[in-house]
C-alpha cells in the first residue's frame, strides 16, 4: 500500500536550476515601469542600464576600479567573450568537473586550439586546486550548477598570479561570497539566483583583465558582439549601459526589480543566509535518510544553490529510469518541477536553493519527496 501523502505542499514548487524562481514578491505589473518602445540610447534607457549595473556593483561588493558589462547572449556570451578576447597570450590551465566546465574546456582546446593544460574530476568531485599554476590563465567555474559542487572559497588563487583568472560564476553570484581581488573575469547571468529574464550576462572586468585587453590581440577574427577595445582602448561605453547591441529592456527592468528585492533581504549577506537556508534543510534531509545523498563527495565542496542528489537504496533496478519517475511523481503532484538531474550528470535529482526559493517551500517539498520514493519503490516492485 502506498504511502500516505504529506499533508502541506509547497507554495511555490518551482525548484529548477534555470531559469529559477523569481522573487517571492514578483508581479508581471512590477515591470510596468519598463522603458519599452524606446531605443535604449535614450536618457530613460541608459539610466536604467546605468542603474543595472551599479546596482550589481552595490550588492555584489565590486570594487569601484572593477568594470561591469551588460553582454549579449546570457552568461554563455559572457563567458565565450571572455575567451575569445584574453585568451591566447600565454598558456591556459583549464578546470572542469561538469557539463558548464567541460564546455568552456571544448571552446577552448577544440575552437581556439589555445596550448592548454586541462584537469578535470568527476561529478561530485573538484580538481585538485592547490595544483593550478598561476602563472597561467586559470578559466573555472565558480559553482558546477550540473554536478552541485563548488569551489570551497579564493584561498587556493595565488595573489600574485601573473596569468588571469577567468571565473564562471554564473550560478554562484548572488549566493555566494566572491572575492574580487581573486577574480580577474568573472561572468553570470540574470536567469540564475536572482531569477532574472534570460538574454543577457554580465562581465566584470579587473583593472588586471583590462590591461590585457589593452595590450594584447588575439590572432583570431573576432566577431561585433565579442569586441570590447577600439583602437586599442577599452571601450568604455559598454561598462556605462552603451550595450553593443539592443538589449530588451523589459528583462533590464526586471533585472532592475530582482536587485530592489536583493535589498529588502539584506543585500548580498541576506542572500547568502537564504541559500544556505534552502541548502541546509536539504542536507539534513539527506543526513536523515539512507536512501538519498549529496553527489558532492567533500561537504566543504557542497552548493548552496544547486544542491544535486543522489538516490543510494540497494532496491533501485535501474537508477536514470527510478530517478526520473520520482521527479516526474513530483511534477505530477505540483510540488516539485524541473528537478531531475542535468541531461550529461549522474542519474538523479537537482534541487535549486537560491535565495528567490522560500526555505518553507523546500520543508514543505521535502516529505513529499520521501513519500514519492516509496512510491516509486513500491511501483518498481
Ligand atoms: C555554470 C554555468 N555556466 C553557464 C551556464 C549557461 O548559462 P546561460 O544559459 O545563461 O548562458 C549555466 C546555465 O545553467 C551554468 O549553470
Amino acid at each position: 500500500m502506498a504511502t500516505q501523502q504529506p499533508a502541506t505542499r509547497p507554495a511555490n514548487p518551482r525548484f529548477s536550476s534555470g531559469p529559477c524562481a523569481k522573487p517571492p514578491t514578483f508581479e508581471l505589473s512590477k515591470l510596468a515601469d519598463a522603458a519599452l518602445g524606446r531605443s535604449h540610447r535614450a536618457a530613460v534607457g541608459k539610466a536604467k542600464l546605468k542603474d543595472a549595473i551599479e546596482g550589481t556593483r552595490e550588492i555584489l561588493g565590486i570594487p569601484a576600479d572593477y568594470k561591469i558589462g551588460i553582454v549579449p547572449a546570457s552568461d554563455t556570451g559572457a563567458v565565450e567573450m571572455a575567451l575569445w578576447s584574453l585568451l591566447g597570450e600565454r598558456k591556459v590551465e583549464m578546470l572542469a568537473w561538469e557539463s558548464f566546465g567541460s564546455g568552456w574546456v571544448t571552446d577552448v582546446v577544440k575552437q581556439l586550439k589555445i596550448d592548454a593544460e586541462v584537469k578535470t574530476a568527476d561529478y561530485g568531485q573538484i580538481v585538485d586546486l592547490a595544483s593550478i599554476n598561476f602563472a597561467n590563465d586559470v578559466v573555472f567555474t565558480w559553482n558546477g550548477t550540473t554536478a552541485g559542487v563548488r569551489v570551497p572559497n579564493g584561498d587556493w588563487i595565488a595573489d600574485d598570479r601573473d596569468g588571469l583568472t577567468i571565473c564562471d560564476a554564473t550560478s554562484a553570484a548572488f549566493a555566494m561570497d566572491l572575492p574580487w581581488d581573486k577574480l580577474d573575469v568573472t561572468t553570470f547571468s540574470w536567469q540564475k539566483v536572482l531569477g532574472g529574464e534570460a538574454a543577457h550576462g554580465i562581465i566584470v572586468l579587473s583593472p588586471r583583465a583590462v590591461a590585457r585587453l589593452e595590450s594584447y590581440t588575439p590572432a583570431w577574427p573576432l566577431p561585433k558582439i565579442f569586441r570590447m577595445t577600439k583602437g586599442g582602448k577599452l571601450i568604455e561605453g559598454i561598462f556605462t549601459g552603451a550595450t553593443i547591441n539592443t538589449p530588451s529592456m523589459l528583462a533590464v527592468e526586471d533585472y532592475l526589480f530582482a536587485l530592489d528585492w536583493a535589498r529588502s533581504v539584506g543585500g548580498l549577506e541576506g542572500l547568502i543566509a537564504r541559500a544556505d537556508a534552502n541548502a541546509k534543510a536539504v542536507f539534513d534531509f539527506c543526513d536523515a535518510n539512507d536512501w538519498i545523498a549529496n553527489l558532492a563527495e567533500d561537504d566543504a565542496t557542497r552548493s548552496n544553490t544547486s544542491v544535486c542528489l543522489k538516490f543510494t537504496d540497494p532496491r533501485i533496478q535501474d537508477g536514470a529510469t527510478f530517478a526520473k519517475a520520482v521527479a516526474k511523481r513530483l511534477e505530477a503532484e505540483n510540488i516539485a518541477l524541473d528537478i531531475g538531474a542535468y541531461r550529461d550528470a549522474p542519474a538523479g535529482l537537482r534541487i535549486w536553493c537560491g535565495g528567490t526559493v522560500e526555505t518553507a517551500d523546500v520543508e514543505a517539498m521535502l516529505p513529499w519527496l520521501a513519500w514519492a520514493f516509496e512510491a516509486e519503490i513500491e511501483a518498481q516492485a
